[in-house]
Parts: C-alpha cells; sequence; structure tokens
C-alpha cells in the first residue's frame, strides 16, 4: 500500500473544490475562479484540427506548447514543465520535494489544496498567518522546512506581494520555493524574473483564469532545468493529451484575445469592489480575479444562501479566519449587475 494510500485513509477535511450545479447553463456561477469570457476563438479551431491525431499519443514533454511557453517566458525549454493543470503540478512538487515526515511551510490562508497535497503526501505543515493588506510573514522565510509555498495574488484573500517584497522576504530560504501564479496575470508583475537569480524557486501558472481554459486542465512549472527534471521525472509519461495541448498553444498564441479577458476582469473587480463597499461591505483590494468580502453584519453563510436561491454561487470557506466572508468571482457585466441587486448594492 503507498504511503498515498494509507495517508489518504486517516481522518480530516478532505479538499472541497466549488460547487458543480447540475444544470451549470441557468446559474451564475462566482464561486471557482473561472473566466467569464470565452477563450480565444482559435482554441476550438486548433482542438478540431488535433481530432485527426487522437490514435497517436501526445508528445510526452508536452511540445510544441513547452517551446511556445519557454519562448513566451524568455526561458529555455529545459526550464518548463506542463502538466495537466496547475493542481497536477503542485502535486508533483510534493512528490519532488517532500518525503512522508517532512516539514512544508505556507501562509494562513492559502489555497485549500495545498493542505490536502500535504496530508495525502504525509507531509506536515507549518501555516504561517499573512501580515496586515497580506504582507509576508517573517517566518514564511525563517520556518524550518523542505519546501515552502506562496500563492501570488494569494486565494481566497486576493492580496498580492511585489516581486521586490518577495526577494526581499524570501532570498536565500532554505528548501524548494513554489511560487504559485495562477491569478498573475491580473495582477501588476510576476516573480518570473526573480527564476534567474535563485535556482531553487518554481513558479507555478494555469491556463485555467486568464486564458479561460479551466476545462482544457493546463498548467506548467518555470524554474531551473534540475529542478524542472524532478517535476517531470515524478509525473506520468503523458501529462497532457493531445486536445490540450493544442488549445493551449492556440491560446497563448493568441495574446490580444489574453489581454482582452484580463482587461474585462480589472475592470469589473474594480466595478465590483466599489459597489460592494458602497453597501457596506469590507472588501480588501484585489489583484485576482475574484474578491473575498465581508457583507455588512458578517452572516456570510445567510447571504451565501439568499444569492443561492437566485441561482447565484459564490465561495465560503467555513470554520477559518475566513468564515465571515464571501469570495466572489469576477463575472461578466451581468453577471456581476445580478450578483449586486441581489445583494442591494448599487449599480455603479
Ligand atoms: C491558487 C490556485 N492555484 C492553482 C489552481 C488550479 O489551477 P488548475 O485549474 O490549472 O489546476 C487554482 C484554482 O482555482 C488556484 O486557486
Amino acid at each position: 500500500m503507498s504511503r498515498f494510500r494509507r495517508a489518504s485513509l486517516g481522518s480530516g477535511p478532505g479538499y472541497v473544490p466549488g460547487e458543480q450545479p447540475p444544470d451549470a447553463g441557468s446559474w451564475i456561477k462566482l464561486n471557482t475562479n473561472e473566466s467569464p469570457l470565452p477563450p480565444s476563438p482559435r482554441v476550438a479551431a486548433a482542438v478540431a484540427g488535433a481530432v485527426g491525431s487522437l490514435r497517436r499519443y501526445p508528445d510526452p514533454a508536452a511540445e510544441p506548447l513547452r517551446s511556445a511557453l519557454a519562448a513566451h517566458h524568455g526561458l529555455t525549454p529545459a526550464q518548463v514543465v506542463v502538466g495537466n493543470g496547475a493542481d497536477q503540478v503542485l502535486e508533483a512538487c510534493f512528490r519532488a520535494y517532500a518525503e512522508p515526515g517532512d516539514t512544508v511551510v505556507m501562509t494562513r490562508p492559502t489555497y485549500s489544496l495545498l493542505t490536502q497535497l500535504a496530508r495525502l503526501g504525509g507531509v506536515s505543515v507549518q501555516a504561517v498567518p499573512l501580515g496586515p493588506g497580506g504582507s509576508l510573514p517573517q517566518a514564511l522565510a525563517a520556518a524550518p522546512g523542505v519546501m515552502r509555498l506562496l500563492c501570488n495574488p494569494n486565494s481566497p484573500t486576493g492580496t498580492w506581494v511585489s516581486p521586490e517584497e518577495v526577494a526581499g522576504s524570501l532570498s536565500g530560504c532554505g528548501g524548494v520555493l513554489v511560487i504559485d501564479e495562477a491569478y498573475c496575470d491580473f495582477a501588476p508583475a510576476s516573480c518570473i524574473p526573480l527564476l534567474r537569480d535563485h535556482d531553487t524557486w518554481l513558479v507555478v501558472r494555469t491556463f485555467a483564469k486568464s486564458y479561460a481554459l479551466a476545462g482544457l486542465r493546463v498548467g506548467y512549472a518555470l524554474g531551473a532545468a534540475e529542478l524542472i527534471a524532478d517535476l517531470v521525472s515524478v509525473l506520468e509519461s503523458y501529462p497532457v493529451d493531445r486536445l490540450a495541448l493544442a488549445g493551449a498553444a492556440a491560446a497563448l498564441a493568441d495574446q490580444a484575445h489574453h489581454r482582452h479577458i484580463v482587461e474585462s476582469v480589472v475592470a469589473e473587480r474594480a466595478r465590483l469592489t466599489m459597489a460592494l463597499r458602497l453597501a457596506g461591505w469590507l472588501v480588501e483590494d484585489s489583484h485576482a480575479n475574484f474578491v473575498l468580502g465581508r457583507p455588512p453584519g458578517g452572516d456570510a453563510v445567510g447571504i451565501a444562501a439568499e444569492l443561492r436561491q437566485e441561482r447565484i454561487l459564490v465561495r465560503h470557506f467555513p470554520g477559518g479566519d475566513q468564515d465571515d466572508r464571501l469570495r466572489i468571482t469576477v463575472g461578466t457585466p451581468e453577471e456581476n449587475d445580478a450578483l449586486l441587486r441581489a445583494v442591494g448594492a448599487p449599480l455603479a
């Protein structure tokens, strides 16, 4: 029996992804940070074009997408590994860099999957509370651990720290540092340039958010070739299928569409934030494609239930520091209007 099987039999909370309504079409789904806009029209054509080759296995190294990503980020192909979503890449990080009994360090709160991956791998978590406004606590660098994980922008807070703060705070920290930049295209700057001077650092990215391809499952990691080789060694032989490779490459090639998605989300995020604040919600500035807000009175569960009656899904994280808050994905202008109307906020 593998260590993963044994660990999964233990008790404790599992990873609960956002709810998927059976008839998603008629719901306003603002609970899992998907893109409000569709992917580039080039994606459908590329996926259709790849169908004719389905009897063949895909390229094991995810070419030509890997080389396209390397060129896009100014790196070599050996510095890139592509996986079945950022989640698979994060899972590979745990298998590559942590042994059962090891400790990994992460912030609290952070992406809820990370704790679950640690549990499945028999790895202990040292969770250090984020500082005011989402600033990096000193313990994130100082606590002993084989791996540190930082989501930047963070989920569910939406807070972001600049590459300068990341470098100042974490340069010289022990072990591998994994910077999850799933939402970074909605923020002012990326930590990718820091990889040049930090050969134990990795940046993880996804096509699920700013490329609108959550359903295709493509994520990747960037870092020093040796570190990337470690990840490749724990991944399966063909982590990404032919249709996903073709679709993601087409989306990457359409940077104008990508920018359109990012700009639309950022504009609507500002409107949503402002309107919720006007209605008395406590909303931190977000640098992601969602906002986290405390409704007046703090009855997040009650508001989520009322929204559900209106067939609007938002995300509540029970039990922890965020219990009185809701995470709301930035939707289309119409979806955001429906949400604002439902909570009695002004339509700016
Ligand atoms: C911080 C963070 N990282 C990674 C992911 C997952 O990315 P993917 O859909 O590519 O697995 C999510 C999904 O919501 C996320 O919030």
